[in-house]
C-alpha cells in the first residue's frame, strides 16, 4: 500500500499525518518506507530521534528493520556543475 500526504498549503498537518500513519502500520507489524520530500525534513528528523508514535500519542521504540526513513532533500548531493 502507498499513502501520499500532499497539500499545497503549509501547516495543515501533512507531517503529523504521515508520522501517525507510519506508527499505525508499524504497530500492526508492517514494514514501512517513509520518504520525506520536504526540504524541512521534519519527519526524517522525528524518526532520527529513534521513536515512533502509537495511535494514542504514546511513543514506542523503533523496531529494528521495520522502518526505513529517507529524506529526499537531504539525499540530493551537489554535482559541482555550474549553471
Ligand atoms: N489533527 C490535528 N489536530 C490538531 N492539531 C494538529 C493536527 N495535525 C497537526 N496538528 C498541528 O498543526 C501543526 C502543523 O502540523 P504539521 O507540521 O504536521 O503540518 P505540515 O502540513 O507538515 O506543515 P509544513 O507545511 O510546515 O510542513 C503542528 O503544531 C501540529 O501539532
Ligand atoms: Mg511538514
Amino acid at each position: 500500500m502507498k499513502v501520499l500526504c500532499v497539500h499545497h498549503k503549509g501547516g495543515v498537518g501533512k507531517t503529523t499525518t504521515a508520522i501517525q500513519i507510519t506508527g499505525v502500520f508499524l504497530s500492526k507489524r508492517n514494514r514501512v518506507l517513509l520518504i520525506d520530500g520536504d526540504s524541512q525534513a521534519d519527519s526524517f528528523k522525528f524518526f532520527s530521534e529513534g521513536a515512533v508514535p502509537k495511535p494514542g500519542g504514546e511513543r514506542l521504540a523503533t523496531q529494528e528493520g521495520m522502518l526505513t526513513v529517507v529524506s529526499a532533500m537531504l539525499a540530493i548531493q551537489p554535482v559541482g556543475l555550474k549553471h
